[in-house]
């Protein structure tokens, strides 16, 4: 949540700043800034309420010349949407980017008893922290570990001052910050897609680390100031990925290329003709796997449905074995045990998100193991993880999470593979799954292919509709939350997903006419089920769009009959349209589909 961005070398920091600005955008969007360092040791300090888009106008209007500097762009904890509250805050010669939260800051206000404020924010606190010890010849990173010894809470920061040009110090506990070595260079970031087409190399700070980086070094100490060993490592990726290849939303895009991107995720891993299936990750010998009695997926949002799905399938594929799909959010404070030999499946696209780390934390304190399932490598639960996988989606732009969905599945499933063969699980079974893994990228292509058109007329048709339900059942359960979630996060519409069998407990009360439902019916031993809560909504005046793979006569207002071979995983093919129908939706209502009010894509708070 929020990005950080700083520069120190021989460009116009502006640019630079800017540039990294617009990548990290993603983060947060309510308000920004840029301050930089000049020559003349000038500071100058320019921020906007709104989208980078205001920033870059104020800019024009007001240059910042210098060869460093730092900038910003916010998603508000404390204090509202001002210009006042925006970053990069200052106090006295103190200039300061920070993401996170300081819980202390009213304590840190009283110790402070005179300084004034010009924010809100916890982070103009911490400045004036800084500020507090920078005094009579101390050195900047001096002042930054004093006041970050105070400080309890989340921070990433990035700190500048007049008086010791071409220095930035940073520092990180809970929230990311890579450092970018170029030539002649030096580029901060709390995420790596900032470096790209800069530099390949970066420094991951691990929480209790803080860095000085001119344009030449950079140096790595913990808060004792005593150096620490972080070597540098190679980052992934090129710019083109982060750019919208001639889409208008980064969302259609990542729609789009799932094709493509699973066969990253499928690589080496799925062998269709032996039925077998493996992640190297895990680094599990066949009798520690014999051993795994319970698995707990954990997650949030879209990550926490792909753990849900993949679940279902674990159940069926491996004998003995029970599983539990948590929110993190609420998980990381309850009182849960955790069976012998239970292994725990991170899931997290971003492997930043808050409450999944503090769980993983959680977890491991309980001496189980732990296995990533991340999308951005060199994420802190990349790191932090015990084992895991890499779902090798690329960088999902677009806060509403789609391609990176697909990816967390497949890479699950493959994992639940794994588990089965070595298990005695059904031969048969364990074929058809590897095959339809490596069938899914041609039938994903074939599907948006076949049906796009007319899932934009659909998603014109609904768009008027202020509420919905996306319901389905057993495999197809995990894909209506999913598919209510995309819904509501992009085009604001009330949707909600329930298990159909659960209509009848409460939800069908609130269905007439001015509600449409979205059913997933699969062509399986549950359809005629299916079916009897689709005649029930019917029945109230509800409108019924139908997602299937059956053959099957169904009645419906819109039925989306979708012709494959895969049986096992078509929700996953199903759900590929419902992201499509969001997406439309969103387009159609005039919403800002890249970056939805309110939201972040990479939560780093609480
Ligand atoms: C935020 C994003 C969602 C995402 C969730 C979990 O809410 O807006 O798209 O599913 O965080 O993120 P993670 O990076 O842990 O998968």
């Amino acid at each position: 949540m929020c990005g950080i961005v700083g520069y120190v070398g021989n460009q116009p920091a502006e640019g630079v700043l800017l540039n990294g600005l617009k990548r990290l955008e993603y983060r947060g969007y309510d308000s920004s800034g840029i301050a930089t360092l000049d020559d003349k040791e000038q500071p100058h300090l320019v921020r906007a309420v709104g989208k980078i888009a205001e920033l870059e106008k104020a800019l024009i209007k007001t240059p910042l010349t210098g060869n460093m500097g730092i900038g910003h762009t916010r998603w508000a904890t404390h204090g509202g949407v001002t210009v006042e509250n925006a970053h990069p805050h200052h106090v006295e010669n103190v200039f300061l980017v920070h993401n996170g939260i300081i819980e202390n800051f009213k304590d840190i206000k009283a110790f402070l008893k005179k300084q004034k404020f010009n924010s809100d924010t916890d982070s103009e606190v911490l400045a004036a922290l800084i500020n507090h010890y920078y005094k009579n010849g101390t050195k900047l990173e001096d002042a930054v570990a004093k006041a970050l010894k105070k400080v309890r809470g989340t921070y990433g920061i990035a700190v500048f001052s007049p008086l010791e040009p071409g220095k930035i110090v940073t520092a990180r506990l809970g929230s990311p910050l890579v450092i970018g070595l170029g030539n002649g260079e030096t580029i901060i970031a709390s995420d790596a897609s900032a470096l790209l087409g800069y530099t390949r190399k970066a420094i991951y700070l691990n929480d209790g680390e803080m860095a000085v980086c001119t344009a030449d070094k950079v140096n790595v100490f913990d808060l004792s100031l005593k150096v620490v060993d972080n070597s540098p490592e190679e980052i992934e990726g090129d710019a083109s990925q982060i750019q919208k290849g001639g889409y208008d939303h980064f969302l259609l895009k990542e729609i789009m290329e799932q094709p493509t991107t699973l066969l990253n995720t499928l690589s080496g891993r799925v062998d269709a003709k032996k039925g077998t299936l493996r992640l190297g990750g895990p680094n599990l010998t066949p009798s520690e796997i014999n051993k795994i009695e319970h698995v707990v997926i954990v997650g949030c949002g879209t990550a926490y449905y792909a753990g849900l799905l993949a679940s279902y399938y674990m159940e069926q594929l491996v004998p003995n074995l029970t599983t539990e799909v948590v929110v993190a959010s609420e998980y990381r404070y309850r009182s849960f045990h955790l069976p012998k030999n239970s292994v725990a499946l991170v899931v997290s696209q971003s492997g930043e998100t808050a409450d999944t780390l503090a769980c993983l934390r959680e977890i491991k304190k309980r001496g189980v193991k732990t296995f990533g399932i991340v999308n951005v490598v060199g994420s802190t639960i990349a790191r932090e993880v015990d084992g895991g996988t890499y779902i090798y989606a690329g960088p999902e732009m677009s806060v509403a999470s789609t391609k990176a969905f697909t990816a967390q599945a497949v890479a699950m499933l493959i994992f639940a593979g794994m588990l089965a063969g070595h298990r005695g699980g059904d031969p048969a079974k364990l074929h058809q799954l590897a095959e339809e893994l490596v069938a899914l990228p041609d039938e994903i292509a074939k599907v948006l292919k076949k049906h796009q058109g007319q899932i934009e007329k659909l998603a014109k048709k609904y768009a008027k509709y202020e509420d919905a339900f996306f319901l389905g059942r057993d495999t197809a359960y995990p894909i209506a939350l999913e598919g209510a979630l995309k819904l509501k996060e992009i085009s604001y519409i009330h949707a909600e997903g329930y298990a159909s069998g659960e209509l009848k407990h409460g939800p069908i009360a609130l269905v007439d006419e001015t509600f449409f439902e979205v059913f997933s019916i699969l062509d399986n031993w549950l359809f005629e089920k299916s079916i009897g809560g689709l005649q029930e909504v019917r029945a109230r005046g509800g409108r019924a769009i139908v997602f299937t793979d059956s053959k099957r006569e169904i009645e419906a207002d819109d039925v989306v009959r979708i012709d494959t071979d895969i049986k096992m995983i078509t929700p996953l093919l199903i759900n590929v349209l419902q992201q499509l129908f969001a997406y439309y939706v969103a387009v159609k209502r005039g919403n800002d589909v890249d970056q939805p009010r309110n939201l972040a894509k990479s939560v780093t708070v609480e």
